[in-house]
């Protein structure tokens, strides 16, 4: 083994550091740095367009999903003032049928705008409350009058066919 090697500087200097330019090399990591902050910027801006795009038009009600029609009564079953509860689209998506006139009928998914409890259909008051925290929706286009909700339930479209109430579509937040 060569001691000279394993306990010297293997070339004439007094430190190691003599080839580093710490300005120059200041400037390119704040250059690099930039170019990287931009580059991902750009990136997730792209990436993200066309969810954001996608959101801005299911909840402008645009978003052309198609729905299946459902049985959901029978016009005979149901009197003017009452209403029947069922499910749409899904099973999960509990829904408020109510018979407004002797030809109007109206139906909303009964998830409160506000923290999503139950909205009942109160037939003597002809309102629609949710008892949670006292709010209230116009039975007319589900718009809320009082309480905190702010945004009106969605309304499912109905259609009459033969004496029977089919459910046909839902229209998100449209007042
Ligand atoms: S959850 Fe309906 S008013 Fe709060």
């Amino acid at each position: 083994m060569n001691s000279n090697r394993n306990n010297q500087i293997p070339f004439e200097e007094d430190n190691y550091t003599h080839n580093i330019r710490k300005n120059n090399e200041r400037k390119l990591d704040r250059r690099a740095f930039m170019k990287t902050v931009a580059g991902a910027a750009g990136v997730f801006g792209v990436s993200t367009l066309p969810w954001g795009a996608l959101a801005a038009k299911e909840l402008a009600g645009f978003g052309g999903k198609k729905y299946e029609r459902v049985k959901i009564g029978e016009t005979a079953k149901l009197k003017v003032g009452e209403a029947l509860e069922f499910a749409y689209p899904s099973e999960h998506d509990t829904a408020l049928l109510i018979r407004l006139g002797e030809n109007e009928y109206k139906a909303y998914q009964n998830a409160c705008t506000h923290l999503r409890c139950p909205v009942f259909w109160d037939g003597p008051k002809k309102e629609l409350v949710c008892p949670c925290h006292h709010g209230f929706f116009n039975p007319q286009n589900g718009v809320p009058t009082a309480g905190p909700p702010r945004r009106p339930l969605p309304e499912i479209t109905v259609e009459i066919d033969g004496g029977v109430i089919y459910a046909t579509g839902v229209k998100r937040y449209e007042a």
